[in-house]
C-alpha cells in the first residue's frame, strides 16, 4: 500500500496528512504557521511535521511516493523556487523548498500553489471529478484561483497562472496587498467581508462573516444588504472567469462555502444577470458549486501528482 504527504501551507496553519492512493487521509497533523518567526523556522517546522509522518507511515510499514506541498503565493514548481511574496508569508519569496526539504527527508518534493493544489484535489476526487475543464477559486484570507484544462491546473509559462484574485473589478478601488489597487481579492474575499462589516458600522451587524450571515437568515436588513452586496461582487469575478474560459463549472472552496445554498443561490442568480445573452439561451447554466473536501482540499490535492 502506498500513500504520499500533503502539506497545506497556510498563512495560519499548516495542515498535513498521510493521504491514500483513493485520495482519502489516513493520518492528520496541525500546527501553526507562525510565519513571523522567518523562512528559516517555517522550513524547520516543515521538516519536523514530515518526519512526524514518515515515522507513523513507518510504523504502519506504508511506503510514502513523496511529498506535496501548496503554499499561497507564486511558485515555480519547475524551477522550485517561490517567486512572488504574499503578505502573509514574510521572507518566504526566494525560498528553493523542494531541494532543501527533499535532501532533509529523503522524499521526493513537489511544491505548488495552494489554490492550485485545492483545485487539483477537487479535480481528483471532489467536486470537479466528472469535468475534464473547470475553474476553481478559494474565498479565504485572499483569493485563490486555478484553471484546471484536461484535469490537471494549467500553470502558465512561469507557473503563476490562475492569479484570479488580482483581477481588477474597480478601478481606483481599494488597495491590495499586492501593491495594486481594486483587486477581486479586496472584495471578494473573507478578509473583505470583514471590512465591509467594520466600515458600514449599522447597529446589530457583528464583525464576524458567521454573525452576519446568521443575522441574515434571520431576515435582519442591515445584514442581508451586505450579503448580496458580498455576493454581487463575487459574482462579478466569476462572470469573469466564465466568459473568459467558458468552462464546465466553478467550484468554490474556502469557509464562506458553510453558507451553503444561502450564499449559492444568490451568488448564481447574480452571475446569471451578468452573463452575455447566449448564456440565458442555454439549455443548463454553468453549474457553480461548492468544494466538496472542505478543508481537506490542500492536503489532499498537494498529493494529487504522485497517484493521478
Ligand atoms: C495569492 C495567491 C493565493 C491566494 C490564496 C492570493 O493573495 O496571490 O497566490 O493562492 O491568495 O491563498
Ligand atoms: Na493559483
Ligand atoms: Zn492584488
Amino acid at each position: 500500500n502506498e500513500i504520499a504527504i500533503g502539506i497545506d501551507l497556510g498563512g495560519t496553519n499548516i495542515k498535513a496528512g498521510l493521504v491514500n492512493g483513493d485520495g482519502s487521509i489516513i493520518h492528520r497533523l496541525s500546527l501553526p504557521t507562525e510565519a513571523q518567526k522567518g523562512p528559516e523556522a517555517l522550513m524547520d517546522r516543515l521538516t519536523e511535521i514530515i518526519s512526524a509522518l514518515q515515522a507513523y507511515a513507518g510504523g504502519l510499514a506504508l511506503k510514502i511516493r513523496g511529498v506535496g506541498i501548496g503554499s499561497a503565493g507564486q511558485i515555480n514548481s519547475e524551477k522550485d523556487v517561490v517567486m512572488g511574496a504574499t503578505a502573509n508569508l514574510p521572507g518566504w519569496a526566494g525560498m528553493r523548498l523542494s531541494q532543501l526539504l527533499q535532501s532533509r527527508s529523503g522524499l521526493p518534493v513537489a511544491i505548488d500553489n495552494d489554490a492550485n493544489a485545492m483545485a487539483f484535489g477537487e479535480a481528483w476526487v471532489g467536486a470537479g471529478r466528472n469535468w475534464r475543464d473547470f475553474v476553481c477559486v478559494t474565498l479565504g484570507t485572499g483569493v485563490g484561483g486555478c484553471l484546471i484544462l484536461g484535469r490537471r491546473p494549467y500553470r502558465g509559462r512561469d507557473g503563476f497562472a490562475g492569479e484570479f484574485g488580482h483581477h481588477v473589478i474597480e478601478a481606483g478601488g481599494i488597495s491590495c496587498n499586492c501593491g495594486r489597487i481594486g483587486c477581486w481579492e479586496q472584495y471578494a474575499s473573507v478578509t473583505a467581508l470583514i471590512r465591509m462589516v467594520r466600515e458600514r458600522a449599522t447597529p446589530g451587524l457583528l464583525a464576524t462573516p458567521k454573525d452576519v450571515f446568521n443575522s441574515a437568515r434571520e431576515g435582519y436588513g442591515p445584514a442581508l444588504d451586505l450579503v448580496d452586496d458580498y455576493a454581487r461582487y463575487v459574482a462579478i469575478g466569476l462572470a469573469n472567469l466564465i466568459h473568459t474560459f467558458n468552462p464546465q463549472g466553478i467550484v468554490i472552496g474556502g469557509a464562506v462555502t458553510e453558507q451553503g445554498d444561502f450564499l449559492f443561490s444568490r451568488i448564481r442568480q447574480m452571475v446569471a444577470r451578468g452573463l452575455l445573452p447566449v448564456y440565458g439561451e442555454a439549455a443548463e447554466p454553468i453549474p457553480i458549486v461548492p468544494a466538496e473536501l472542505g478543508n481537506d482540499g490542500g492536503v489532499v490535492g498537494a498529493v494529487a501528482e504522485y497517484f493521478i
